[in-house]
């Protein structure tokens, strides 16, 4: 029989759902003292919450094997490259048997190599966000101007904006933060693209900012096929998509430009007042610029 060793008698990972947000929990349960008179045992349970722990670990790793893999692929593409380029100028004149399958096959060569030089510089420039710099802006100008590049392209999606009156002042970079709220609204458009065209009905978007105490508050909500319940945080991660031409990339950069600028990300169900909460909302939770009172939270400055 197990003595009182302190050795954990059984250990779990446990997810819990909390305002919304997946938790992840790490449960312990040890066995303390030997049995007593009546036969009894002592256990002690730990619980710790290890979500940050776990998203830190898992962006952590994901940026050193996109920089990794990013440096090695691109490597050989260039000489790959010059190589078929050579071929198709050199050879060229001279094959007059199956010329069109030999220009065929060059150019299939120099585009492919193209596209993964692409996609690789796609995935690098994930590993490699660059640093926000940040200026005191209104945080609605970013978000307009978001929001509009998006709107041009869909006149099939109704959007709604409720910025208030008031400015919206942080320290932001904003260009980055433009860059964070048209991947969401994207996404928005592109959920509701993901029902079938008998449930679709109109398809709308209401963007909305306001400020709530030391917070900036910016939700994007949709009346799409709404996020999983089943671990909704993984969308987060890089490379989780569900999308036949998605790269997964899009939440993974909104998420870490958002913690650059020192505020969080929410996934949440759209509210029921907005087509009775079918859809999803995105939640941006950004810290205000520091007001004469002093209520803002303080803001991580980058050289
Ligand atoms: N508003 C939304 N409603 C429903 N599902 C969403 C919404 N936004 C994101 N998702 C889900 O999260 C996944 C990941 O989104 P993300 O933006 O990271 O990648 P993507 O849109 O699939 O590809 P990419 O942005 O790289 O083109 C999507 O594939 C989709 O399943
Ligand atoms: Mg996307």
């Amino acid at each position: 029989m197990a003595k009182s060793s302190g050795r954990p008698v059984h250990r779990e990972q446990v997810a819990f759902w909390r305002n919304g947000a997946e938790r992840s929990f790490n449960v312990q349960v040890t066995l303390e003292s030997e049995a007593d008179q009546t036969g009894e045992h002592a256990y002690v349970i730990t619980v710790d919450d290890i979500t940050d722990l776990v998203v830190a670990q898992r962006s952590t790793a994901w940026a050193d094997v996109a920089r990794r893999i990013a440096h090695e692929i691109k490597n050989p593409l260039t000489p790959i490259q010059l190589a078929a380029e050579r071929i198709r100028r050199r050879y060229g004149k001279v094959i007059v048997e199956d010329r069109e399958v030999f220009d065929q096959c060059t150019d299939t060569i120099i585009r492919q190599v193209g596209d993964i030089g692409r996609m690789v510089d796609e995935f690098s420039s994930f590993a490699r966000m660059p640093k926000p710099a940040l200026e005191v802006i209104d945080l609605r100008d970013p978000l307009k101007e978001a929001s509009f590049l998006v709107e041009v392209g869909r006149p099939d999606i109704s959007f709604t904006r409720d910025f208030g009156d008031a400015p919206l002042v942080g320290r932001f970079d904003a260009r980055l933060l433009s860059q964070a709220f048209g991947n969401v609204i994207k996404n928005a458009t592109e959920a509701i693209d993901g029902l079938d065209a008998a449930d679709r009905g109109q398809g709308a978007v209401r963007i909305s900012a306001r400020a709530d105490g030391a917070d900036l508050v910016v939700e994007v909500a949709d009346n799409g096929k709404g996020l999983p319940r089943e671990q909704r945080n993984r969308l987060l991660e890089p490379y989780i998509t569900t999308r036949e031409k998605g790269t997964g990339l899009g939440l993974a950069i909104v998420k870490k430009i958002v913690e650059d600028h020192g505020g969080r990300l929410e996934l949440h169900d759209a509210p029921a007042d907005f087509h009775d909460g079918r859809g999803a909302m995105i939640r941006f939770v950004l810290p205000a610029a520091p007001t004469a009172a002093g209520i803002a939270k303080p803001v991580t400055e980058n050289a």
